[in-house]
């Protein structure tokens, strides 16, 4: 019998074509606004899917797991996976796969873009001009921050994390910091990178922070009221990580009272909405979740996730296998 999948969202092509072509029949949403969790649910009910090809805004979560037992791969389109309930999903005896290995560039770069959009003072600067302000040159307006010499500090060094170190380390002559459960000896010998033993003294010594860690019970909330006191006044932090990473209500108090100079944020906590002041603040670059947005990037997403899929159904072992 012919596997059916469910594609939550339209996807590149490339990753359909896999599909079609090992002879499984696909079930794509097509309407504009994603489906919920209970569009899910009845649609899987209905439909009786083998597989789901999900997104990182679908939840699939215990209630999933227990409504859907015809699907035996969940195959996620992202790199992370926290929308999916990897406990329930180890109960009922279902694969989980991500993407992974393929967007490590686009985020690092962007990144490096919201490090420079806020040190810089780019995106503020556009909506001074684009509103009619600019007057002329002055001496000492929209005065940015030195990125040259400035210490970054990394929490979280995987693929992106290191890349984006060396774009700081060659790019701007950055110190190279970072906080991560296990030593990276190939950034400490490339970079002179330096791993400090604590998170406290990579917020207390440098002066961007950026975020790389994945969404966990023990990394929700990492960056606190706490962390961000002990940030430089003049820090700026970044995340293009998961939004829940940072108390963005404690984020937006220490914008608000200067205890923190500036933030560039592609993830937000409660996605796709702001908390209450985050977008009135003049000193953070707000993007849409945009990090790893490249047609090469989307493209190799959707050639993966499909893999995964025939993998798993041809008893194979998928490149993407988290558990
Ligand atoms: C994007 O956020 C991803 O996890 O791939």
């Amino acid at each position: 019998m012919s596997k059916k999948i469910f594609i939550t969202r339209q996807i590149p092509d490339a990753g359909i074509d896999i599909l079609r072509a090992a002879g499984f029949e696909i079930d794509v949403w097509d309407k504009k606004n994603p489906p919920s969790k209970r569009d899910i649910i009845s649609r899987v009910k209905k439909g009786g899917h083998h597989a789901i090809l999900s997104q990182l805004t679908d939840a699939i979560d215990r209630d999933f797991f227990s409504s859907c037992p015809s699907i035996k791969i969940v195959a996620n389109y992202a790199a992370g996976y926290n929308n999916i309930d990897l406990v329930a999903a180890k109960e009922k005896g279902v694969t989980i796969a991500n993407t992974p290995g393929v967007s490590g560039q686009a985020v690092a770069e962007t990144t490096v873009a919201l490090t420079l959009a806020v040190s810089t003072r780019i995106a503020e600067g556009d909506r001074f001009v684009r509103s009619g302000k600019f007057k002329g040159f002055s001496p000492f307006s929209f005065i940015g921050t030195d990125l040259g010499g400035a210490t970054v500090g990394l929490v979280g060094v995987g693929d992106i994390g290191s890349r984006a170190a060396k774009t700081f380390r060659f790019g701007f002559g950055a110190k190279i910091l970072y906080y991560d459960v296990v030593a990276h000896q190939d950034i400490e010998r490339e970079l002179g990178a330096v791993r400090v033993s604590s998170l406290d003294d990579l917020l207390r010594q440098s002066d961007v922070v950026t975020l790389h860690v994945p969404l966990l019970d023990s990394t929700r909330h990492l960056i606190d009221a706490r962390a961000l006191g002990l940030m430089k006044r003049t820090a700026i932090l970044v995340n293009t990580a998961r939004g829940p990473v940072v108390d963005e209500k404690a984020l937006v108090t220490a914008l608000k009272s200067g205890t923190l100079r500036g933030a560039g944020l592609d993830v937000f906590e409660f996605e796709p909405k702001l908390s209450a002041g985050l977008a009135k603040l003049p000193n953070v670059v707000l993007t849409p979740h945009l990090a790893s947005a490249r047609e090469s990037v989307r493209k190799a997403m959707a050639e993966i996730a499909a893999r995964n899929i025939v993998d798993f159904f041809e008893g194979k072992r998928p490149t993407g296998l988290v558990s």
